[in-house]
């Protein structure tokens, strides 16, 4: 049987993750926006796409969230996206209020679902989406790390003229500006780069990568990424979906893990069936761990902007 996905925004990050999920086969998709005839339109479009590609997912396109029942997963993408000269801090208290109204909805048709996150800043949306939900939190994380990875690596492969295939690598905490990449773990054939590049070029690959979302914001100018964002939603749903229990950079929450409390970061985790299954624990060393401290308390400060009673004691649920 069919898996069931339903997608919130039918945007350019929703609309292709939709179509990237439907081409699998392996879920159904329900494409939710409240644009009428938005999300009709372009379900009904990929629909006329399954005979020419071979794909029997059925996809509906909707305003309401009634289609969206019994949902396995609901992917968020609802929200502004980033103009150019924005941080993605910027789009805080409007996109928090647009999803905390989405979660309630979510919740209420798919109560056994997983929420994958993708409206920025996602580290606090994800942890909002997390408190609206009263989920436990293997069942709320965030697109973050497998974006950020994809960019490293893509830089690496075409800076070494390697496949990309070949390309390892590890990207965690913020997806902002106080996101941390350690090239000691990046490796390409499992040798490391530290040992192919100069320092000059992992710093200059490494800017890029943090970077990475708005140097396309600015060349498209009338929006932001979507392609390497809907495809790395698109892995992450899949391992939930396939049971693949597959290890990938998430923004989750953490308990204690890395001896951090009460925020959201993307760190490495096992996505199945039950969502995050586990968290992985790297080993740091003393630097790292400080600079995942920072990347933690980044996130704690933007969660105060909209939760001012959040004290850092942990979610209401
Ligand atoms: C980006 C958005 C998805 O990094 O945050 O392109």
């Amino acid at each position: 049987m069919r898996s069931k996905i339903s997608i919130i925004g039918a945007g350019s990050v929703g609309a292709t993750c939709a179509q990237r999920i439907a081409e699998k086969g392996y879920a159904d998709v329900v494409l939710v926006d409240i644009i009428p005839g938005l999300p009709q339109g372009k379900a009904l479009d990929m629909m006329e796409s399954a005979p020419v590609l071979g794909f029997d997912s059925h996809i509906v396109g909707t305003n309401g969230y009634e289609e969206t029942v019994g949902s396995d997963v609901v992917i968020v993408t609802s929200g502004l996206a980033r103009k150019p000269g924005m941080t993605r801090d910027e789009l805080l208290l409007a996109n928090a209020k647009i999803i905390t109204e989405v979660t309630r909805n979510a919740v209420k048709y798919s109560p056994d679902g997983i929420i994958l996150v993708v409206t920025n800043p996602v580290d606090t949306m994800t942890y909002l989406v997390l408190n609206a939900s009263s989920f436990p939190p293997s069942r709320v994380f965030g697109l973050s790390g497998v974006l950020d990875s994809a960019r490293l690596s893509s830089f690496i492969a075409a800076e070494l003229g390697v496949s990309v295939a070949d390309v390892f690598t590890c990207v965690i905490g913020e997806h902002g500006k106080n996101m941390m990449i350690i090239p000691r773990l990046c490796t390409v054939g499992s040798i490391p780069i530290t040992r192919l590049l100069q320092p000059e070029a992992i710093d200059r690959l490494v800017a890029r990568t943090v970077n990475g979302g708005a140097e396309i914001v600015d060349l498209l100018k009338t929006g932001s990424a979507f392609y390497a964002p809907s495809a790395a939603v698109a892995q992450m749903a899949e391992a939930v979906v396939l049971d693949k229990k597959q290890v990938l950079p998430c923004a989750v929450y953490l308990q204690r893990e890395y001896g951090i409390k009460d925020t959201v970061i993307s760190v490495p985790v096992k996505l199945g069936k039950a969502g995050v299954e586990e968290i992985i624990e790297l080993e740091l060393t003393a630097g790292e761990k400080k600079q995942l401290t920072g990347s933690a308390e980044a996130v704690r400060e933007l969660i105060k902007t909209v939760k001012p009673d959040s004290k850092g004691d942990g979610v209401t649920r």
